[in-house]
């Protein structure tokens, strides 16, 4: 297996606080790692300095064979991201949208053309495409999101809560679109608040300030922890360091 993403001891303050503390995990290739822990943990932080937007403080990263420090550009060219915050332009529409971000990826208008028919057909995005993104429902925004992020077909795609505040039925048909892209080769760096979806990862991660405290597929972890579930395991661990932390 060839790792995709390459941490040790990622690290990045802001003025004296440490938001991410000493990361090290590697995500192989065609992976779903999903990268858990509660609000504040540092997910989005981390994830930012992943795909070449925020710089460490300290420690090294490699994604896609490049350097976090040194080789942003490179890194941001190879990597599909979707950040927490919908920032697709609201009074575009989709296809309009696409063709802005396919021309900042240095896609030329016909191939833009071909990848919105290729995308449009594989996430279903039909007449949605043509309606201003911002007056979307939010489980279709976070679909078109989805679909920008993979113009220039990244083998890598970094998802910060993709699914955050999208129903069930809509969150099922995302993660299936997730799977097939896995299947393909594509890694996948996705964080979540839904238990139900970190279950479907290959191995997670768990966040608590700053630091990652536990790994591994979720079906071992629970099972090692002795929990019932992997919700029971993540509130655990979390109110356990909480209340050592007092
Ligand atoms: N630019 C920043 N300046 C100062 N503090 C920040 C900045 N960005 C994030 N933080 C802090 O870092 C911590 C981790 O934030 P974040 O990475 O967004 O966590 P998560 O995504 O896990 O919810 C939070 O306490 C947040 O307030
Ligand atoms: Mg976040």
């Amino acid at each position: 297996m060839t790792p995709v993403v390459e941490l040790d001891n990622l690290t990045r303050r802001f003025g004296s606080f440490t938001a991410v503390d000493s990361i090290s995990l590697t995500v192989d290739e065609g992976e779903i790692f999903g990268f858990l822990g509660a609000n504040g943990a540092g997910k989005t932080t981390a994830i930012r300095m992943l795909c070449g937007l925020l710089l460490p403080s300290a420690g090294t990263g490699r994604v896609a064979g490049f350097d976090v420090l040194t080789e942003s550009e490179k890194i941001k060219k190879s990597i599909g991201y979707m950040s927490q915050k919908f920032s697709l332009y609201p009074d575009l529409t989709g296809r309009e949208n696409m063709h802005f971000y396919g021309a900042a990826y240095g896609l030329t208008t016909s191939r833009v053309k071909e990848r919105i028919g290729a995308l449009s057909d594989r996430l279903d995005l039909g007449s949605f495409i043509d309606r201003r993104s911002g007056s979307l429902p939010i489980g279709w925004r976070q679909r078109l999101a989805l679909s920008v992020s993979l113009l220039h077909e990244p083998k890598i795609l970094f998802l910060d809560e993709p699914t955050g505040g999208v129903d069930p039925v809509f969150r099922r048909r995302f993660w299936n679109i997730l799977y097939q892209l896995a299947s393909e080769g594509v890694t996948i760096f996705v964080t979540t608040h839904y238990m139900d979806e970190a279950e479907y990862c290959g191995r997670i991660s768990i966040m608590h300030r700053g630091r990652i405290i536990v790994r591994g597929e979720p079906a071992r972890l629970v099972r090692e922890h002795g929990s019932d579930s992997l919700e029971d395991l993540f509130i655990d661990l979390i109110k356990e360091r909480d209340i050592n932390a007092r």
